[in-house]
């Protein structure tokens, strides 16, 4: 690896894109040749994982860091290859053998690139200039409240492929169906017309259907499933076979749907008994992007009573969305599309917008995931809201199976009503609302004497509030920073919270403390948003028995 804080192995001193960059991997011909980089002779860093942690020096750089992975791979006949990426975050430009291959934005979702031609057997360089410095048209933008860890942080990894394999599909219940598993396949290559059989064993399901000329086939048919559910971890080995390839998954079958003001799994109301939770590796800090960090989340989430996680406020890795499946936990998955973007530009709404594809491409096929966010705290404005209306009929057009949500904010109408009339929720399946009431908004006690309203018929899900304690930090309930003071503020808002009509999920921010840059207080915060139930060295804050006592108080149904 390379730390580039100038980018100087991609401009020139003209500051215009160099030809002879870094990305070639040059050495020197001769002992008068001119070269002022050697990979062989730099640093290196594991993949996947952030920088910012891997070396004091690096613990707050924001800027281009060059990787560089040497391999060989003898190629298959007749078959083609790709590069994957997990994520990088935020830009990268990746180059095999001193080509430009493509580049990608945004730091949490998967792109890949097919090398078919490009690869050879022996000697290959795989190159990835990633740049996390944060710009104002980006998506997330400048100001956020988490650490803006940089790099390759999830897997990359060489696909192979046959010429022509199944590219993706998509095998759900149809909406509002308990029965009717609808979707569809899609080849990549030149065999284009082929029978491909979808095969679910189990449930005695073998179905046939041809491709069209584009590589595509709609799926359709009637089958009577086991449906998934935090009960019923059922999932289902399904086979999708072409003439040329096939591939197989594991998948859960369930619908959820709203009624008035309940949210409704496969057709019975339930409550979301949630946490949030953001991407901070447990226990050992910086981003997390294992199965084990996965488990060792949905555990704690577990532990505390919780059917159902929002995790904030990006898509996270994919191994926490197969493992919420397994273990039967509701997913919410949300954009970066925090706090004041920029909503006229172009350019960063088709940043979002592809977010947002990328997001529902991956874990369209997950049953545990159940609510797609499109946004978190933004500033009302006609802008905004017809940004992310195009945003909410993006994904509505892309999967018709699922609720569509924002965290939003709510105002007072008077000294003791919270309302929530965003002109955003008319375009909402379940509304989302942050509330801060007994930390940034008075004392806990505050949140006895207030009443919430909403314009709107739809289910109401609280996806923040909370407040900071430092773990072994203690006082009286009203000393701000101490493990009393954060159980005071919960039992305070748990009152408030069951006095709400409408309400049918709480979501409180957040599971296990992170690191957040906006955070200095000395001795308290370091650099740490203290408001998880849990600290981070996994040690449980007298607010986490709180909120498993109120989770406690739900059948198994989830109802109270
Ligand atoms: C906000 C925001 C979070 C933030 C939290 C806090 O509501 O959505 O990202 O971390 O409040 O202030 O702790």
């Amino acid at each position: 690896m390379l730390v580039d804080p100038y980018e100087s192995g991609f401009y020139d001193y003209r500051y215009k894109p160099s030809a002879n960059g870094y990305f070639k991997d040059a050495k020197p011909k001769s002992k008068s040749d001119l070269i002022e980089y050697d990979f062989d002779r730099s640093g290196t860093l594991k993949v996947p994982g952030d920088w910012n942690t891997q070396s004091d020096q690096l613990f707050f750089y924001e800027g281009t860091i060059w990787y560089r992975k040497s391999f060989d791979y003898e190629r298959r006949p007749n078959t083609r290859l790709f590069v994957y990426f997990g994520a990088a975050n935020y830009f990268a430009d990746v180059y095999l053998n001193g080509e430009k291959i493509g580049q990608h934005e945004g730091g949490f979702t998967p792109f890949n690139f097919e090398i078919t031609k490009l690869v050879r057997d022996t000697g290959n360089s795989l190159i990835v200039k990633v740049d996390n410095k944060r710009r104002r048209d980006a998506v997330p933008t400048l100001m956020t409240d988490w650490w803006n860890y940089g790099g390759l942080t999830r897997h990359v990894k060489l696909v192979e492929t046959p010429a022509t394999f199944v590219h993706d599909y998509f095998i759900q219940l149809q909406k509002g169906s308990r029965n009717r598993v609808s979707g569809w396949v899609k080849l990549d290559g030149d065999k284009h017309n082929q029978k491909i059989t979808v095969r679910i064993p189990e449930a005695g399901i073998s179905k046939s259907f041809t491709t069209d000329a584009s590589g595509s086939a709609a799926i359709d048919f009637t089958a009577d499933l086991k449906l998934w559910s935090p009960e019923n971890l059922k999932l289902y080995d399904v086979a999708i076979e072409a003439e040329t390839d096939q591939v197989r998954d594991q998948i859960g079958f369930r619908s959820i749907e709203t009624k008035g003001t309940d949210i409704l799994l496969n057709g019975r109301p339930i409550f979301l008994r949630g946490v949030c939770i953001h991407e901070e590796a447990p226990l050992r800090g910086g981003r997390a992007y294992s199965r084990e960090d996965a488990l060792t989340l949905l555990g704690w989430a577990k532990e505390l009573g919780a059917n159902f996680v929002r995790l904030a406020h990006y898509p996270h890795n994919e191994f926490i969305v197969r493992e919420a499946d397994r273990m039967g936990i509701m997913v919410w998955s949300e954009i970066p599309v925090y706090w004041t973007i920029l909503w006229e530009n172009r350019a960063t709404f088709e940043n979002a917008r592809n977010q947002l594809t990328e997001m529902i491409a991956r874990d369209k096929n997950r049953a545990a995931v159940v609510i797609w966010s499109v946004a978190n705290e933004t500033p009302l404005g006609d802008a905004r809201l017809s940004f992310l209306k195009n945003l909410i009929s993006h994904a509505r057009s892309l999967d018709s199976t699922r609720l569509m949500s924002a965290a939003m904010e709510r105002h007072y109408t008077d000294q003791t009503t919270q309302m929530i009339d965003d002109p955003l929720g008319e375009y909402l399946d379940v509304l989302g609302c942050n509330e801060y009431v007994g930390w940034y908004d008075g004392l806990p006690e505050k949140a006895d004497r207030l009443e919430w309203k909403s314009k709107y018929e739809k289910p109401l899900v609280m996806s923040e509030f909370g407040g900071d304690a430092l773990y072994g930090h203690h006082g009286d309930p009203l000393t701000r920073w101490t493990e009393e003071y954060q159980e005071n503020l919960y039992q305070h808002q748990l009152n408030m919270l069951k006095k709400i009509p409408f309400l049918r999920g709480t979501a409180p921010w957040i599971l296990t403390d992170f690191r957040s840059p906006r955070r200095p207080l000395p001795g308290i915060q370091d650099y740490w948003n203290r408001k998880g139930l849990i600290s981070n060295r996994g040690e449980k804050k007298k607010a986490f028995y709180v909120m498993q006592q109120y989770y406690r108080e739900f059948n198994a149904e989830g109802v109270r």
